[in-house]
Order: C-alpha cells, then structure tokens, then sequence
C-alpha cells in the first residue's frame, strides 16, 4: 500500500549535498511524492539567464554564478515545492541564512569516491572539468561538509542505499517531523 502523504503535504523540503549525490533524481521522487513541483536551482539559473552553468562559469566566472545562485535560492526558498540546490549554494553565508530559514534542510551525504564514480567526465560541470574529479571533491567535503551540517535538519548517507530506500528514509522522517 502506498503510504498516505496527508501528513507530510505542507512541507517543502531543500535538498543539499555535493554535485552527483542525488539531488535531482531524489528530488524528482520526492515531488512525486509530495504532489509537489521540484525546483532544481541550476536549471532555474539557467532558465533565467539563458545559458548553461558551464556558459556562465566561462563568461561571467564563478562569482557572478553565486550570486545568481543567491538571488535564485531567494526567489524559491519558501514556494509549496521541492527544491534541489547546487553543491556549492552552502558555500554562502546569506544562502545557509536562507536554509535556516526555510526548513526541512535534508543533506544527502556521500562518499568522495561514491561521487567521483558518477560524475567523472561529466561536462556539465565546470568545477571538475580539468584535474582529478576525486581530488576535487575530497578538497569539497573538507570545505562543505561542515557547512551542509550547519544546515541540515536531516542527513541522509546515501553511499551505500538504494534510491528506494533513500526515499523510504526521507519519508520515515517527514512524518516523524509532521508528528506521525
Ligand atoms: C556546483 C554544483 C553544480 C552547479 C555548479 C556548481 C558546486 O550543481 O551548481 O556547477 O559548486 O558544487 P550540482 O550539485 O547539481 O551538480
């Protein structure tokens, strides 16, 4: 039987965590769940900007992707959706601000070797497109590790769990936030 999402419908859940944890994918599932839109920031920058995070990191450089990724995170913080952020949207301290704010922040945490496996090579993504894609994510979770847990109301170890059962622990802990 499916469960019941009367309880849980109101809330609107951030997701965070490094590039290839399953912010999107999870996120997809979760709307579905939810009877919610899924926000994914990138795309929103994206749509907004009329270019790709690659374009934009090229163009206009990392910093102005920040603040595009602020004024984005602004925007949706709040709206009646799931929200999937980029990596690096904890790396601002007015972005954690905005998170505090606008709980449940779930934390998909995973392994450096666990991401490399999925998103070496992948070009969309301008911070590992030259260098070691595993030495670039060991340097993120010394710097955003501690910076996702500031932030999260919930972690959720993703290395060694399936999508299903991920998902089944994001909802354990929905209704137990809703006082089911
Ligand atoms: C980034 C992650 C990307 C995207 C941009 C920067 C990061 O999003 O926002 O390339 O700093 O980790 P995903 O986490 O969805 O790949």
């Amino acid at each position: 039987m499916k469960p019941s999402t009367e309880n849980v419908s109101h809330i609107s859940p951030i997701l965070v965590g490094l590039m290839g944890s399953g912010k999107s994918s999870i996120g997809r599932r979760l709307s579905r769940y939810l009877k919610l839109p899924l926000i994914d920031l990138d795309d929103y920058i994206v749509e907004k900007a009329g270019r790709s995070i690659p374009e934009i990191f090229e163009q206009h450089g990392e910093a102005v992707f920040r603040q595009m990724e602020t004024d984005a995170l602004r925007e949706v913080a709040g709206k009646p959706a799931v929200i999937a952020t980029g990596g690096g949207a904890v790396l601002s301290a007015i972005n954690r601000k905005i998170l505090k704010e606008h709980p449940p922040v779930i934390w998909l945490k995973a392994s450096p070797e666990f991401l490399a496996r999925r998103i070496d090579g992948d070009s969309n993504r301008p911070l590992i497109a030259a260098g070691d894609t595993l030495s670039k994510l060991r340097e993120q979770v010394e710097i955003r590790y501690p910076l996702y847990e500031q932030c999260a109301d919930f972690i959720l170890p993703r290395s060694n769990m399936r999508k299903r059962e991920a998902m089944q622990s994001i909802i354990d802990f929905l209704n137990k936030r809703a006082g089911c």
